[in-house]
């Protein structure tokens, strides 16, 4: 059981990971976010920090607790996690982007609280995305990048693997129930750029075990 006797197999390696979902503000009471509980990214962090791992966690906002040994850093927005991820990425080996970052953002954000009314039109605009931006920057890191489909698991989750030049992508199935979202428990499959297929149904934090173990390897 990992979880209990880690092996100290990452000793010198220093580990990025983002975790759980970004907001954006739309005036100073509300936001658009999505359901990521940070559950999966935290697991990562704790796993990797028990087995020795120096860890850098670039949290949006979860309140969840911070990992043994974690170095956390807190953000809000996409543009946020953005600037962090790439201030942090030249420090790191291996970059886990376990975050649900918010594609969209308000153009305009209101100064006021926007007040109740028949109708509101609000206009989204894209925001940037970390892991093309982070791909100018790559030297020898590995890249870890994680999809959550409701649809089309495998074929989507290769499409962003080959298009974000990753070296392991984590795919997600999003259950009608809303599952895995907020769950201790995930079922993922992890495709590599190498061509490795793997099946997994277990806690967040085998699973982050798991991933560990098979980049090792490479490291
Ligand atoms: N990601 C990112 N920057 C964004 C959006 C996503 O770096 N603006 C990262 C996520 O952290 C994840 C991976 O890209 O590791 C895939 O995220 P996902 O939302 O599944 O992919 P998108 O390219 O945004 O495609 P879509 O949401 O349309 O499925
Ligand atoms: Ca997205």
């Amino acid at each position: 059981n990992y979880h209990f006797y880690p092996k100290k197999d990452f000793v010198g390696k220093k580990i990025l990971i983002t975790a759980g979902p970004t907001r954006e503000p739309i005036d100073p009471v509300r936001y658009i976010s999505n359901r990521s509980s940070g559950k999966m990214g935290f697991a990562f962090a704790q796993a990797a920090s028990l087995r020795g791992a120096q860890v850098r966690l670039i949290a949006g906002p979860t309140g969840l607790r911070t990992p043994y040994m974690v170095e956390r850093i807190d953000v809000e927005t996409t543009e946020e996690m953005f600037k962090s991820v790439i201030d942090n990425f030249e420090f790191c080996d291996i970059l886990v982007m376990a975050a649900a970052v918010s594609d969209f953002k308000v153009d305009q954000r209101y100064t006021k609280k926007i007040k109740k009314k028949n109708n509101l039109e609000l206009n989204l605009i894209s925001n940037p995305d970390i892991l093309k931006e982070v791909n100018l920057l790559k030297k020898n890191q590995i890249v870890i990048g994680f999809a959550a489909e409701t649809e089309n698991l495998s074929t989507n989750a290769n499409k962003k693997l080959v298009e974000k030049k990753l070296d392991y992508i984590v795919a997600n199935k999003i259950h009608e129930t809303g599952f895995p979202f907020g769950s201790e428990n995930n079922e993922v499959l992890i495709l590599s750029s190498s061509g490795d297929y793997y099946e997994l149904n277990s806690t967040k934090i085998n699973i982050a075990n798991f991933i560990l173990d098979i980049i090792k390897e490479k490291i």
